[in-house]
């Protein structure tokens, strides 16, 4: 029977006070993983260190912000030594709207904080992976990463620069024993999905019926997807962009 052991590993994650992020934390702690964990939500995480049975070093921490950024990876890994693994999970959603009607604070708010932050996070994660010699990397991309996302065209643009700097990072960074991957998710029923639907004309149910499986995915089949892909099980995958999608990129 395989097992997914992280005993021995320390897991880093961006964006763990709520959604995926969050029961990302859960299950790498289940899994025995030592955690650093970054949120711009502070009470959220510190919600969730109570809550972990491992060894769980926190840090406020905007992505936006090269300054805060690398002052919590450098803690980090002060702290365990080392960073085993590192999920590039923070991120925003925008109103929907066609392009020309996106407001021009929200290309900047995609570019800053979905884009410019996984390139902040992976610079100075793989100056620390480079040292130690090995590493895994997997940041959140999207379906509308690899593929157009109408009425989430800023979103789109930030998701593909996500899965452009994995790609290129990937063949980067692979002589040096580091793997770098990006996850693409559709739709996934999450607080983020659960407050899109709050607010756009599309709801839920739509959204599921788009997908070839006619349901929208699971935090758990995703978060299940980044232990099995960041783990030793999986080796040779690298500078990849995995759907998650049910089938909807397949089309
Ligand atoms: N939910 C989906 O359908 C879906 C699909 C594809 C990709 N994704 C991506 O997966 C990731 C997680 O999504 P989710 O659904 O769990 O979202 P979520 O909104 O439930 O959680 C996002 C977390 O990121 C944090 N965050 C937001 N801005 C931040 C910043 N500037 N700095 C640091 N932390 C910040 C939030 O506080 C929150 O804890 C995101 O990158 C998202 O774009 C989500």
């Amino acid at each position: 029977m395989i097992t997914l052991d992280y005993s021995n590993k320390v897991v880093l994650i961006t964006g763990a006070g709520g959604g995926m992020g969050r029961l990302a934390a859960e299950k790498f702690a289940e899994a025995g993983a030592s955690l650093a964990l970054s949120d711009i939500n502070y009470d959220n995480l510190k919600s969730l260190q109570d809550t972990l049975p491992v060894e769980c070093f926190i840090g406020q921490c905007n992505v936006a912000n090269p300054e805060e950024i690398e002052r919590f990876t450098e803690q980090a890994y002060q702290h365990f030594g080392r960073i085993d693994v590192a999920i590039n999970n923070a991120g925003i959603l925008h109103p929907q709207n066609k392009l020309a009607d996106i407001a021009i604070d929200d290309i900047d708010s995609q570019l800053t904080i979905n884009g410019r932050g996984v390139f902040l996070s992976m610079k100075y994660e793989l100056q620390k992976m480079q040292q130690q010699g090995s590493g895994v990397i997997l940041n959140m991309s999207s379906a509308a990463g690899i593929f157009g996302a109408p009425g989430a065209s800023a979103y789109a643009a930030a998701k593909h620069a996500v899965t452009g700097m994995t790609r290129s990072a990937g063949l980067e960074y692979a002589r040096y024993g580091i793997r770098v991957n990006c996850l693409c998710p559709s739709f996934i029923d999450s607080p983020m999905v659960d407050e899109f639907d709050k607010n756009s004309s599309v709801k839920k149910d739509r959204l599921a019926a788009a997908n070839p499986m006619k349901r929208l995915g699971t935090m758990d089949e995703v978060v299940n997807t980044m232990l099995w892909v960041c783990s030793d099980y999986n080796s040779y995958m690298n500078g990849q962009a995995i759907a998650i999608d049910g089938g909807l990129t397949a089309l």
